[in-house]
């Protein structure tokens, strides 16, 4: 069992935090292949409650060696307060690697994806304004500056001049603000360079020799597969790939090595930002699914857009991912309703569609085709096998890995890792 990549199989906030810390105590490994701290990431161990953002999840089983994978964009600042506030909590983090050819993040990233957004008034994606975006663009440009300049002061300035040469003529002219001077970025991005080198590696060489030992390596996604630059509801996506093909490039290792790839799928759907929804509630029932889920983003404290169970996302992501395994979370939140949509297909212009379609205006004009089924008053969050749940709970999670196409090996039925039901072993 070498490699398992653990990814978000909607829009993200699925629960893969809790997922990998459950898997945690069990891999050698756990690496994030992309995004940055853009993700939130909630994990309750016992009576104590941790929000991650850029560190792996992994950093709170104490064998795993946690690792930020080459395709990770990396916010210096925001990795050291991450790690200081796990040292105040008694979390040893020293065992992190973080590789060498990770992009940074500056201060010059946050301020033009703020401005970006601002500027596009209406029009905007709604990011997390962490600066995600405009680091992959320089990355993708071939300005960026990864954590290894920060050891070579010389071309980190030439790299910082370059990259703001351009990008003050940006800040100044269109958005009439003020110029950011090179020197001080360069000074900041040094101190920060001193402290992460213990943590700074040649992390596709470590993990690589890692597998051929025969060790166990779980590759954590952020976002989720709607979420995605190439496979997800674009312009409406992060700057990434959070899909599985991901963790081969922002890892650097090869599709072969990868043997499971589970998507971590809400019982429900939720979305943050701008985009579209296909069954986006604006009812009481989206109330109810926002205050009983606890749908409030980690990172930005926005509240989540909330609908029903699409089953033909579901089922893209199986195939866009080569999904083996779904882990679906979240089963208590639909405790109490007498009956549950799920919507099983789209009708666009008049006509049923049973996948996801490509063109931009038809997911717009997508609208749900729900089946009723019914639900269940029983509490579940106790329940530890399949069979302590109520008929109608199995009869929903049993409708649901049919129409997603693979099937459902674990189910949370609470934030804790205990409140799981593990129907197949993932290791
Ligand atoms: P992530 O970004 O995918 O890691 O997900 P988030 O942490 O942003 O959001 C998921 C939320 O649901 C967190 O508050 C988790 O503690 C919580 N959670 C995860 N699994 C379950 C579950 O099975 N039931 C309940 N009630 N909450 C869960
Ligand atoms: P986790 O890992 C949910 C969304 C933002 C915005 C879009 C682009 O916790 O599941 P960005 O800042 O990435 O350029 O914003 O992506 N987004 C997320 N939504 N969960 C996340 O992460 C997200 N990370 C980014 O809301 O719509
Ligand atoms: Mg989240």
């Amino acid at each position: 069992m070498p490699a398992l990549v653990l990814l978000g199989a909607q829009w993200g906030d699925e629960g893969k935090g809790k997922a990998t810390d459950l898997l945690g105590g069990s891999v050698d490994y756990v690496v994030r292949y992309q995004g940055g701290n853009n993700a939130g990431h909630t994990v309750v161990v016992g009576d104590q409650k941790y929000a991650l953002h850029l560190l792996p999840s992994g950093i709170l089983s104490p064998g795993c060696t946690p690792v930020i994978g080459n395709g990770v964009v990396v916010d210096p600042a925001v990795l050291l307060s991450e790690l200081s506030g796990l040292n105040e909590r008694g979390v040893d983090t020293s065992k992190l690697l973080v590789s060498g050819n990770a992009h940074l993040i500056t201060p010059y990233h946050t301020t033009l994806d703020k401005v970006t957004e601002r500027f596009l008034g209406k029009r905007k994606i709604g990011t997390t304004g962490r600066g995600i975006g405009p680091t992959y663009a320089d990355k993708i440009n071939r300005v960026g500056i990864r954590v290894q300049d920060l050891y070579d002061e010389s071309i980190l300035e030439q790299k910082v001049e370059a990259a703001l040469d351009f990008k003050n003529q940006i800040l100044a002219k269109l958005y009439n603000r003020r110029a950011i001077e090179a020197g001080k970025i360069v000074e900041e991005l040094l101190g920060y360079g001193e402290q992460i080198r213990p943590y700074v590696a040649d992390t596709t060489l470590i993990l690589n020799n890692a597998l051929d030992e025969g060790k166990v390596v779980l590759f954590e996604g952020g976002q989720g597969t709607l979420l995605d630059v190439d496979h997800g509801t674009y312009p409406f996506v992060t700057s990434s790939n959070p899909t599985s093909g991901g963790a081969c490039t922002g890892a650097g290792v090869g599709p072969t090595r990868i043997s499971r790839v589970i998507g971590i799928l809400k019982a429900y759907t939720t979305r943050v930002g701008a985009g579209p929804f296909p069954t986006e509630l604006f009812d009481d029932d989206g109330e109810a699914l926002r205050r009983i889920g606890g749908e409030r983003g980690v990172t930005t404290g926005r509240d989540r857009r909330c609908g029903w169970f699409d089953a033909v996302i579901a089922r893209y992501a199986t195939r866009v991912n080569g999904l083996t395994d779904f882990f679906l979370t979240k089963l208590d939140v639909l405790t109490g309703w007498e009956q549950i949509p799920v919507c099983v297909a789209y009708e666009i212009d008049g006509k049923r569609v049973e996948e996801l379609p490509y063109s931009q205006s038809d997911f717009h004009h997508a609208k749900p085709v729900y089946e009723m089924l019914p639900g269940w008053s029983e509490d579940i969050t106790q329940a530890k096998s399949f069979g302590d749940l109520p008929k109608n709970a199995q009869a929903y999670v049993k409708a649901l890995e049919e129409m997603s196409g693979a099937p459902i090996s674990a189910i949370g039925v609470g934030p804790g890792r205990d409140e799981t039901i593990e129907i197949n072993s993932f290791l």
